[in-house]
């Protein structure tokens, strides 16, 4: 298996002395994958974010894809390719657009060059390293056009790609300059891959609206196909998961339940609500804060008696926007405690702007009795079943957006919420903080259990399947297809493993 993806489990960061070191990689898309890649092995060709002249880095970053359990290739972009074709189109154009933020789209056609250009150069890279019969998987909006290039290349398949984000709807998706070129480089590939049933149903409509001539079939089924000319792929909907057991295990461990414990004595045992998001303005920081500050207005009973934790994770700050974004959320939280902070006590909201280490994250889940998750618009949104998973005693409350991708599984025992109604997510706050202690377990063993039994591995199992199964299987078979894959080369199973979180194949 070829995996191919921008961002690498490993990104450069200078410490303090300004010498470059290696740190993880943030974001869903690392998070799934490199538990994927180490469990099955493989290669994982990805962009750099550093100079390729750095060989010492390089070197240190192929090792450390070796100690991880596979190859690691990476592909190094000149400053120019990266700001066009990385922040400019694929993080100025199809981010906002994705996610129905087209006032934010900055449609320069010199960002589609760059992006054509470095697509073929990522195409190029996984010519180099492919051999007959590798399944070639692709990740994500930066890499649309991969398939395609390597098409013309004369690769025969089998080629899947896999979107993290949402699909936008035709009105919002017919505004981009390039969608029909896009959408055409789409079917170049044999299996798509979405995150939910209203990204797979925004895409096959702006099939049918743009190329008519596309011949889909099977609405309703777990596949949609498309035929075109002589050829078929499909289109199916692979919710992803997270590494259900590896949260589990590391969330017991003492020194993690140790920093939790220590962590709710500091803040005098109040109520710890937790936002944790990456620096971004699909996030909904901004509004979340509004309502937290809401709450303690027409909620006054919970003042001094929750705190917000919001950990914002540094990301894209080349991109002015997020400087914008960054700005605006110290701004509202330097108000929102200017006007609630009591002297010699409480401080209603606690911002911790940095990237984690695992385990300070583990003991942020561990700690919080709510989880306050509410994106504008998610693909998935991985924090919200990390916090399941990571969540043991069950004595805790998720509120979600009904906009995140993980929404589709979670209704009904998450507290869900439209996040732009900041008077709804106030009062949801106050809901959460007085639930019963019954109530809060039953809910959150549910979303335990779904999020346990979809973990990553039945993901890629299901997914990987899909993409060797021949064109035109019928989707039931699919997903009980015998196991036709090479097993994965190790695989953890976890205490809180039954045979229903059992991946499909070992
Ligand atoms: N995360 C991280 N560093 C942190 C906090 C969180 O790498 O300090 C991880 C988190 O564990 C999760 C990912 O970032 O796996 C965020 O994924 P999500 O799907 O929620 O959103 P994305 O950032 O992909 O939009
Ligand atoms: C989201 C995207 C990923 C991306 C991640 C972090 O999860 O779906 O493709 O890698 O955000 O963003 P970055 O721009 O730092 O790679």
């Amino acid at each position: 298996m070829i995996v191919v993806s921008n961002r690498l489990p490993w990104m450069v960061r200078r410490d303090r002395a300004g010498v470059p070191r290696l740190v993880a990689g943030s974001g869903g898309l690392v998070s799934a994958m490199a538990p994927v890649l180490a469990a099955r092995g493989g290669t994982w060709i990805g962009g750099a974010d550093f100079c390729g002249q750095d060989a010492q880095l390089a070197a240190e970053l192929c090792a450390a894809g070796r100690r991880a359990g596979y190859e690691l290739r990476p592909l190094f972009l000149d400053e120019q390719e990266r700001r066009g074709f990385y922040h400019g189109f694929s993080n100025e154009v199809l981010w906002p657009l994705f996610h129905d933020l087209t006032s934010l789209c900055r449609f320069e056609p010199s960002y589609w060059q760059a992006y054509c250009v470095v697509n073929r150069r990522f195409a190029a890279e996984v010519g180099q390293a492919a051999t007959p019969g590798d399944l070639v998987w692709v990740h994500d909006y930066q890499l649309m056009l991969v398939g395609a290039g390597l098409r013309d290349m004369g690769i025969a398949g089998p080629l899947a790609f896999f979107l993290h984000i949402p699909f936008p709807p035709p009105d919002i998706f017919m505004k981009l300059p390039w969608r029909r070129e896009l959408l055409d480089a789409l079917l170049a590939y044999d299996l798509l891959g979405f995150q939910a049933p209203r990204d797979r149903r925004n895409f096959t409509d702006c099939v049918r609206d743009l190329l008519p001539e596309v011949k889909i079939s099977g609405r309703g089924e777990h596949f949609v196909r498309l035929r075109t000319g002589s050829r078929e792929l499909r289109a199916g909907r692979f919710p992803i998961g997270i590494d259900y057991n590896d949260f589990y295990r590391r969330a017991a461990a003492p020194g993690v339940v140790r920093e939790a414990a220590a962590m709710r004595r500091l803040l005098h045992d109040r109520q710890l609500v937790l936002g944790v998001d990456r620096l971004d303005y699909t996030k909904g920081i901004p509004e979340r804060l509004q309502a937290f500050g809401l709450a303690l207005e027409r909620h006054p009973e919970l003042r001094e008696k929750v705190t917000l934790v919001q950990v914002v994770v540094p990301s894209r700050e080349d991109i002015p926007r997020y400087r914008e974004l960054k700005a605006r959320i110290e701004n509202l939280v330097g108000s929102i405690n200017g006007r609630f902070t009591r002297p010699g006590g409480w401080v209603p909201i606690h911002y911790v702007f940095r990237n984690l280490a695992p385990d300070d994250l583990l003991s942020y889940y561990r700690a919080a009795q709510i989880a306050l998750i509410t994106p504008l618009k998610d693909g998935m949104n991985l924090v919200a079943k990390e916090y399941c998973a990571a969540s043991p005693d069950e004595d805790c409350v998720l509120v979600l957006s009904e906009f995140a991708g993980a929404a589709a599984a979670m209704a009904g025992a998450a507290l869900l919420v439209n996040p732009h109604d900041v008077t709804a997510v106030a009062d949801a706050i106050a809901t959460a903080c007085a639930m019963p202690a019954s109530e809060r377990r039953a809910r959150m063993r549910r979303l335990r259990r779904g999020v346990r039994r979809h973990d990553v591995f039945w993901w890629v199992d299901a997914f990987v399947r899909a993409a060797i199964a021949p064109s035109g299987r019928p989707s039931g078979e699919v997903a009980g297809m015998p196991g036709a894959l090479p097993p994965p080369r190790r695989r953890r199973r976890g205490p809180g493993e039954g045979n229903e979180g059992a991946p499909l194949i070992r």
